[in-house]
């Protein structure tokens, strides 16, 4: 087989290597702009994990890099003049030249061509091939030649960095975070040989300027840089390598072969330098390839199967690599965090690093850091310092043993409103379970406002005394509050049982239903009416009889649903509220009736209890809501004098195109929280105690609610403090089945 390679580059030789071993008789050439000697940057990154796959795809490579190496186990975080610790890490860096140096040897010992100072413009010009393999990296001119087969998505991130080294040795990974009259500034540093260490310095564009670096040539910068980190450099220089301050730019494709040419490496996709994966992605699509065309006799076919191996594993790092950029490019949001806070933030950035992880990693460190968080939340004498969902938490006057909230879920198990004894088993059951708070179901304020015919409802004297039978049982057998979520389902309203047809309408009886606007949710739902201001004051005063219910039913918190596309989100999001009088338009007129509503009810609601409302903070769809416009509304419902903000999203439009992953929607609570200074509750695929801890100790949310965890498991608490040896109150019926603890 005739194998042609653009770029020389790690993918390109690496690919080539592992080709020729494998088929011996192909000839491959690979084509190198630059000379042998040439290129770009200082030290790369490997994990144990990353290295262990080269060991079994070419051990003579991996015994060369392996030699020259250098290692490491610890991330120090310097922050406001703390230097914060975490060991368990594992990683070694290697020179970017050794790296090419061995790999350049290597194709020569087992006979690659390699073609250096050869700049490939088109395709063609690489002659006849059995296959064209365009490891040309990041701004890759085969791609662009053939972008309407690959169909490249690039994304240019918002701040500027520079790759730089210096001849201070670290003994560890290093951030080093400084503020100065320019503005913020983080260096991302490590050890790659005996004599040198990489100095990424990166920054945001207001503080680039500031700093006069946009003007700055490649010398002053190093100086500028050399002043700032002066200390941590210990007098040692700077260096660079044709080093300027560049964007990064996250690279996808929606194809990555089109007939025998393919994309691997950097010009395939990209991940941002602070989860240092780019090499190691390179080098595994190198393995893949390699392997594909091993497995498969055609060339077609073996493309095709290097991308089903390859797209999943890629997809998930590029993700894990975005969540890390927007970390650094949103970094500021934290500075007022304490260093210890700080730099468990940074740790589990990417969320691939959990509190857990951590633990495994660094006990100690994970220690430290649990009894810092003991410390500052009401457990100074605890000892030692329980897990962060086991502090309390206090609103107003309503205390709470844990962090634990049981979601709103709908049961759809009532008739004309009332809840019935599957609602005092469910909510019971759970409040036994351990957490520390218990929501209703989106209970609904008439029986117009209700979704389907089995939907709760606070409208009618037997509900008060059907709920306040549940209450007293979760009052008098369980330490667990409970909390009442009030809402109008507006235009999602009189549809089925979700388990008979998600927001399908009835079959026969349905109810007239209200929106902001005359916009149905679907072609098959009705076209809802678009409220009066009468209408507003009818649902004004429903909501507030309902509070006043709940009140007398004993609740001890109240949540108005502003989220998933109600009446009220219909309201706040432009894609459902085209209203052109005083309601409809800007932001705050958006907002206008909800805040009517919400004031209403905390007038009526006790002043020692606190409230609630849960927002959608992204529609996930062009032109609606997005996190930062969330941000505006939780501020105005804060200065209503809201409590705490329970942050969702979506569900607000059909055309949504949610980002789904592991804990999702923290982001949102986590910007809202810090941006604000306001309790928020993260939910969302908070899929276990680990994450939930996750979230609390680096100050994502100070409560996290499950939903479907806890239908799986209603005694999750319970069972999270036994898994974590933490002793928590058993209910008095079930102890003799509590474990013991541990020593
Ligand atoms: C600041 C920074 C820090 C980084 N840190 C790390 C890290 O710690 N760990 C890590 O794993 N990765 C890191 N990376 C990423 C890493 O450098 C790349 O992901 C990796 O080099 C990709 O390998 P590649 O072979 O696909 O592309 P490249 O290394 O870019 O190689 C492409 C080669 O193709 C050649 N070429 C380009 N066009 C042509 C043409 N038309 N004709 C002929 N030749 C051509 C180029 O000269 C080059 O040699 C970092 C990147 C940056 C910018
Ligand atoms: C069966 C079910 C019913 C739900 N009903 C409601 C509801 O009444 N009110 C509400 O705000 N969210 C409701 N939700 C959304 C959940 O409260 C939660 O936001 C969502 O399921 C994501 O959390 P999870 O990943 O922990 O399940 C419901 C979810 C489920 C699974």
């Amino acid at each position: 087989m005739k194998i042609k390679v653009v770029g020389g580059g790690p993918s390109g030789l690496y690919f080539s290597i592992l080709a020729k071993k494998a088929l011996p008789e192909s000839t491959i050439r690979v084509f190198e702009r630059n000379a042998p000697d040439v290129t770009w940057g200082w030290g790369v990154v490997f994990s144990d994990e990353t290295l262990e796959n080269f060991q079994e795809a070419d051990y003579e490579t991996h015994r060369a890099i392996t030699t020259t190496f250098a290692r490491w186990d610890d991330i120090d975080v310097h922050f406001r003049g703390r230097v914060i610790r975490s060991g368990g890490h594992r990683f070694c860096g290697i020179r970017r030249t050794q790296l090419l140096e061995t790999l350049q040897r290597r194709c020569n010992e087992i006979g690659v061509e390699t073609v250096f100072t050869k700049e490939i413009d088109r395709i063609e010009d690489v002659g006849d091939a059995d296959l064209i393999v365009a490891a040309d990296g990041i701004n890759s001119k085969i791609r662009s030649q053939w972008s309407d087969f690959f169909r490249p998505d690039i994304l240019t991130g918002k701040n500027r960095y520079i790759w730089l080294a210096t001849a201070k040795v670290f003994e560890s990974f290093k951030f080093f975070i400084r503020e100065n009259e320019h503005g913020f500034f983080v260096v991302h540093a490590y050890p790659f040989d005996r004599d040198l260490s990489t100095f990424i310095v990166e920054t945001d564009e207001v503080s680039w300027h500031n700093a006069g670096l946009d003007q700055a040539s490649e010398a002053e910068s190093v100086r500028y840089c050399e002043g700032l980190f002066a200390q941590e450099l210990e007098g040692k220089p700077l260096l660079s390598n044709k080093s300027s301050w560049i964007s990064f730019r996250r690279v996808k494709n929606e194809r990555w072969r089109h007939e025998n040419v393919v994309l691997i490496g950097d010009a395939a996709h990209t991940a941002h330098f602070s989860i240092g994966s780019g090499t190691k992605l390179a080098m595994e699509d190198a393995i893949a390839l390699a392997q594909s065309l091993i497995a498969e006799r055609s060339v077609s076919k073996a493309l095709d199967l290097y991308y089903e191996k390859r797209w999943l594993d890629v997809a998930k790092l590029q993700r894990a690599a975005e969540v890390s950029q927007s970390f650094f490019e949103d970094i500021q949001r934290w500075k007022r965090f304490d260093p210890d806070q700080f730099a468990i933030k940074l740790l589990c950035r990417s969320k691939r690093v959990t509190h857990e992880n951590l633990r495994v990693r660094d006990e100690s460190y994970v220690a430290n850091v649990d009894r810092w968080f003991a410390d500052h939340n009401g457990c100074k004498d605890v000892n030692p310092a329980p897990p962060p969902m086991f502090t309390p938490f206090r609103l107003r006057e309503m205390h709470l043993s844990n962090r634990i909230v049981v979601s709103p879920m709908c049961q759809y198990s009532s008739d004309d409103g009332t809840a019935d004894d599957w609602h005092l088993v469910h909510l019971g059951s759970r409040a036994i379970g351990g957490a520390a708070l218990v929501f209703t179901e989106m209970t609904d304020v008439s029986s117009e406002a209700r979704i389907s015919p089995g939907c709760a409802g606070m409208y009618r004297d037997e509900h008060v005394v059907a709920w306040k039978r549940i209450v007293d049982f979760v009052h008098r057998h369980t330490q667990a509050r409970i909390g009442m979520q009030l809402g109008h389902a507006g235009r999602k309203g009189s549809t089925k049982l979700e388990w008979e047809g998600n927001n399908e309408p009835l079959d026969q009886g349905n109810w007239p239903v209200m929106s902001a606007s005359p916009l149905p949710w679907s072609k098959q739902n009705q076209v809802p009416r678009e409220m009066t201001r009468a209408d507003m004051d009818v649902v004004i005063l429903q909501f507030v009889r309902s509070a006043e219910m709940s009140a007398k039913a004993g609740f001890d918190i109240l949540e108005i649903h502003m989220a998933h596309g109600y009446l009220l989100a219909s309201f706040i999001s432009p894609l459902t509220n085209v209203r052109a009088d005083e309601y409809g338009g800007t932001a705050e007129n958006r907002m206008r009736f909800p805040l009517e509503v919400f004031d209403a009810v905390r007038n009526v609601w006790p002043s020692e209890k606190p409230m609630s409302v849960r927002i959608s903070a992204h529609d996930w769809v062009p032109n609606g809501m997005d996190p930062a416009q969330s941000v505006d509304v939780a501020r105005l419902l804060q200065q209503h004098g809201c409590d705490i903000i329970d942050v969702s999203s979506g569900q607000t439009s059909p055309l949504a195109q949610p980002v789904y992953g592991r804990m999702y929607q923290a982001p949102f609570a986590d910007r809202i929280r810090n941006e604000l200074g306001i309790p928020t509750m993260s939910v969302g695929n908070i899929q276990n105690w680990d994450h939930a801890n996750t979230l609390l100790v680096s100050g994502a949310c100070d409560l996290c609610c499950l939903a479907r965890p806890h239908l799986f498991d209603p005694y999750l608490t319970l069972h999270a403090a036994a898994d974590q040896n933490f002793d928590v109150p058993w209910p008095n019926q079930y102890l003799l089945a509590k474990p013991r603890p541990k020593s």
